[in-house]
């Protein structure tokens, strides 16, 4: 699974959409929660993305903080730099999670959200995250299991088809289940993980997987032998499901915090 997904103007805009759902917000909102920022803290983002992150941030550090936003997806950036215009004390800048551009020990606070679950080498990134923050400074990683994703569906083979080509995209499948190991490996201590729930039992536009739908109706028939009128087929299969209120889409997030000793 090294081909991973490429964020380009598409599945950036679709991914941006995602992320504005009341699920995705109660994602930021539990792991901004666990940062333990300040007014006047720095903080940098990880695969900055759309850059929702970063302005929610922004506004708690306020102008005397800094937050630092990477990615490695230009049309990412661009809809980053929009959102976060209007805060001169946010930046962001193309760069890998494994070789960020940054001193040692500059940053309060470090986030990285659905990033990892990219990224072939996280343990090098972990490196990095703790590299960059200062002694007592404060790591925040959520990743999604996609490995036991619960999404219903009558025709079994084609939806396991659609969802093989879809977590093709990623480097990693079942990232959280070692995550609190891996973030102890690079230094961390006092790491915590907590579930983060994401039910949508009817596909409506304030829930993740509707716009998962879509999401994956863009990707899955440029990346493996599906056709279009076979993952479309998948897609108006799921709609009829809800149509007859017989939805079902459950994903368990895990959010993992923890120190850089002082
Ligand atoms: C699913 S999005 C999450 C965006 C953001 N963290 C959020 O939760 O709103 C994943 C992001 O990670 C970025 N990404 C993937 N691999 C990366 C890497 N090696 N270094 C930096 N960013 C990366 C992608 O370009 C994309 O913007």
């Amino acid at each position: 699974m090294s081909d991973t997904m490429d964020f380009d103007e598409p599945i950036s805009r679709r991914a941006e959409a995602m992320y504005l759902t009341t699920d995705l917000t109660e994602v930021r909102r539990r792991t901004i929660d666990t940062m333990r920022l300040f007014p006047g803290a720095r903080v940098l983002d990880v695969g900055s993305g759309p850059g929702l992150f970063a302005d929610e941030m922004a506004q708690v550090v306020g102008p005397t903080g800094c937050v630092r936003g990477v990615d490695i997806s230009e049309p990412m950036i661009e809809l980053a730099r929009a959102r976060c215009d209007d805060k001169p004390w946010v930046d962001f800048q193309i760069a890998d999670a494994v070789s960020l551009p940054f001193g040692d020990g500059g940053f309060d606070a470090c986030v990285s959200v659905q990033v990892l679950e990219f990224v072939a080498d996280v343990d090098a990134a972990l490196r990095e995250f703790h590299r960059v923050l200062k002694p007592g400074g404060r790591l925040a990683v959520s990743d999604a299991d996609w490995g036991a994703t619960a999404w219903r569906s009558e025709d079994a083979a084609l939806c396991e088809q659609v969802m093989d080509g879809w977590t093709s995209g990623f480097a990693h499948l079942r990232l959280p289940l070692t995550l609190k190991s891996r973030i102890e490996a690079a230094g961390f201590v006092d790491a915590s993980a907590h579930a983060i729930p994401v039910f949508n039992s009817a596909c409506e536009p304030e829930g993740f997987s509707f716009h998962l739908i879509r999401q994956i109706q863009g990707v899955v028939p440029g990346r493996t032998n599906l056709t279009q009128e076979e993952v479309d087929a998948w897609a108006q299969e799921l709609r009829g499901l809800n149509e007859r209120g017989a939805y079902f889409f459950s994903q368990t997030r895990y959010l993992f915090a923890a120190d850089k000793p002082r």
